[in-house]
């Protein structure tokens, strides 16, 4: 519409500047200050909310899309109107394009809601466990999860310059980017799994079997589909779908935050991209501290995609 348009144009004139990191227990967050903290922690959460949880660049749009696909029983046509990006409120952060924080978003939505969120377990509102929300976490190997967060934080705004490729490689072994430690996010939800009601999938099963982790989600939410939708899901969720639609492709986020000429968000979707960016003396580096990192985690992860 024309006022979109309009409201469009005029935040391209904003210059946007990364947000705020808050430490949060040690882990940073992009949350402005303690009292937002405050308010994050004591978000009330409805028994029938549904909950993506994921490290950033996992896979979490993708399952987004999945689940919504699957709440409306394969109806695509919804979604002609609303970006995925717009649709499911993410807890902990407050966009500057948007008029108010996504917390408070999520309050005017209508159950069942579907909410996103990329905090690490321990710092999940009580609220979320106390009502038993189901919540699906997608985790994706870290090499992978590493290139594509290097050229998100090249592409969006929202995130400081990754300086050189080195640089955030490092900075990503330490924990010291948004949302801390890989390693401990991964490893904090397989462990909490145990005491909550999570369904823990793998950006590269969803890939390799799509219809075998769908009917793994159909399962969890005691939901039953045709298999006809189930196929009209997997094709409208696909790569190349997803990434010629434009209420999925993300291209729809004015572009001060998300400048799509740097990278496109929905950039290779491709397990095993970081054999393109790994030296050998990297990798080496890489592995090694992975295993110190891991040991004695019972994760069904290798590095090795
Ligand atoms: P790449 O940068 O490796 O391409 P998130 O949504 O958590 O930010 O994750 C983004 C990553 O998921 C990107 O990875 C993106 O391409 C990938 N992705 C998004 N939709 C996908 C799909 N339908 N199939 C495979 N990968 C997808």
């Amino acid at each position: 519409s024309m006022a979109e348009i309009e409201k469009n144009a005029r935040s391209l004139e904003k210059k946007i500047t990364p947000l705020n990191v808050l430490h949060v227990h040690g882990v940073p967050l992009l949350i402005p200050s303690k009292e937002m903290w405050d308010k994050i922690y004591n978000f009330q959460a409805r028994p029938d909310d549904l909950i993506v949880a994921t490290y950033p660049k996992s896979g979490t749009t993708w399952m987004q899309e999945i689940l919504d696909m699957i709440q409306n029983d394969g109806d695509e046509e919804k979604y002609r109107q609303v970006a995925t990006f717009d649709r499911h409120p993410v807890i902990e952060v407050a966009f500057p394009h948007k008029e108010k924080p996504d917390l408070e978003i999520a309050l005017e939505i209508p159950s069942p809601r579907i909410l996103k969120t990329h905090l690490p377990s321990h710092l999940i509102p009580p609220s979320i466990w106390k009502q038993n929300c189901k919540i699906i976490y997608v985790a994706r190997n870290a090499k992978d999860c590493l290139v594509s967060y290097y050229h998100f934080h090249r592409m969006t705004s929202l995130l400081a310059d990754p300086q050189s490729w080195e640089d955030f490689c490092e900075k990503f072994m330490s924990g010291k980017v948004a949302y801390g430690s890989w390693y401990d996010h991964v490893k904090g939800w397989w462990d909490a799994k145990d005491k909550h009601q999570i369904l823990y999938l793998f950006y590269e099963d969803i890939k390799k079997n799509p219809k075998c982790e769908i009917y793994k989600v159909l399962d969890f939410l005691e939901k039953t589909l045709s298999e006809d939708i189930i196929n009209k899901i997997i094709h409208h969720t696909s790569f190349e779908v997803m990434s010629k639609n434009p209420m999925t492709n993300q291209t729809a986020v004015p572009s001060n935050i998300f400048d799509h000429t740097i990278s496109k968000f929905l950039r290779k979707g491709m397990p095993g991209d970081w054999k393109n960016y790994f030296t050998v003396a990297m990798n080496e580096k890489f592995d090694e501290h992975y295993e110190k990192k891991m040991a004695g985690a019972t994760l069904p992860f290798c590095t090795e995609i």
